[in-house]
């Protein structure tokens, strides 16, 4: 299937690739959902909504900072190192992303669409200002923002909508000729409903998981396997038939 994939690669002007968890699992980041994913031992009620962040902003901060610190010590794989490859082969390539962990950044995407937020941001919705802040761990918590208010981490949780980059992910899907999604349970709405979107407008669906998801009956192809090994398969070696040029 991989070689038949690659050609679609090829071919496509546009690609675009959803990633989730499952793409930063292979530098030690947890995932949510499955084996030791965080939502195993964490609630979001209490901790991944605006209610929780409302009751009790210590406690919240405490287990992003965790994160944070976590994060601080990884370093981006060969999965999203082969996104970095594939965009700079296809202009025609959007990267989105579902993770807040920095890690496309880091490998050297130039502008992930993160439909989620991102970790390393802070936000003050008193004033409306928000700003970079890679310290790890925070020197106090809660951190604050220069108007005295209590910041936020710059993510978005559960029961909140998504920023303007959604109206940017769903035009990306609907011209995408190849969608890939990567690393995802396909769980989590609305960044779920991007690949039937994609697939309603034409797309083939090429999907990379070690796992099933309610989207495998709906690919066109359901790469079994880790991202950190067969992305790289499917870009390197395209790259060497110069397949992605088309
Ligand atoms: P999940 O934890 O729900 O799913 C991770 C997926 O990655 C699973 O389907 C695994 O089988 C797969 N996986 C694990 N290791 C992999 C590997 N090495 N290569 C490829 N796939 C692998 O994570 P998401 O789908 O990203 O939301 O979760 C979606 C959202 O739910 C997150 O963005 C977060 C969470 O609550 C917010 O924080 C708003």
């Amino acid at each position: 299937m991989i070689p038949t994939c690659r050609q679609w690669i090829g071919a496509a002007s546009s690609v675009v690739a959803l990633t989730g968890a499952g793409i930063s699992a292979e530098s030690g980041v947890p995932t949510f959902r499955g084996q030791g994913g965080l939502w195993k031992n964490f609630k979001p009620e209490d901790l991944a909504t605006p209610e929780a962040f409302a009751r009790d902003p210590r406690l919240v901060w405490e287990w992003y900072d965790w994160r944070r610190t976590l994060l601080a010590q990884v370093e981006p794989n060969s999965g999203h190192r082969a996104l970095v490859q594939l965009e700079a082969a296809k202009p025609g390539f959007t990267l989105i992303t579902q993770n807040v962990d920095g890690l496309h950044d880091r490998a050297g995407s130039r502008r992930p669409l993160k439909l989620h937020g991102d970790i390393w941001r802070l936000e003050c919705r008193q004033c409306g200002r928000d700003w970079p802040d890679r310290r790890a761990p925070l020197p106090k918590l809660p951190p604050r923002c220069g108007c005295g208010a209590i910041a936020r981490p710059g993510v978005v949780w559960f029961g909140e909508p998504l920023g303007e980059v959604w109206a940017e992910a769903e035009h990306a899907a609907r011209t995408a000729e190849v969608f890939l999604i990567v690393g995802t349970s396909s769980l989590v709405y609305p960044a779920a409903s991007l690949a039937p979107i994609a697939k309603a407008a034409g797309a083939r669906l090429i999907e990379i998981n070690p796992e099933g998801t309610p989207l495998s009956a709906h690919a066109d192809a359901s790469l079994r396997g880790l991202a950190g090994e067969v992305l790289p398969d499917l870009v390197n070696v395209s790259r060497r038939d110069e397949s992605l040029d088309g």
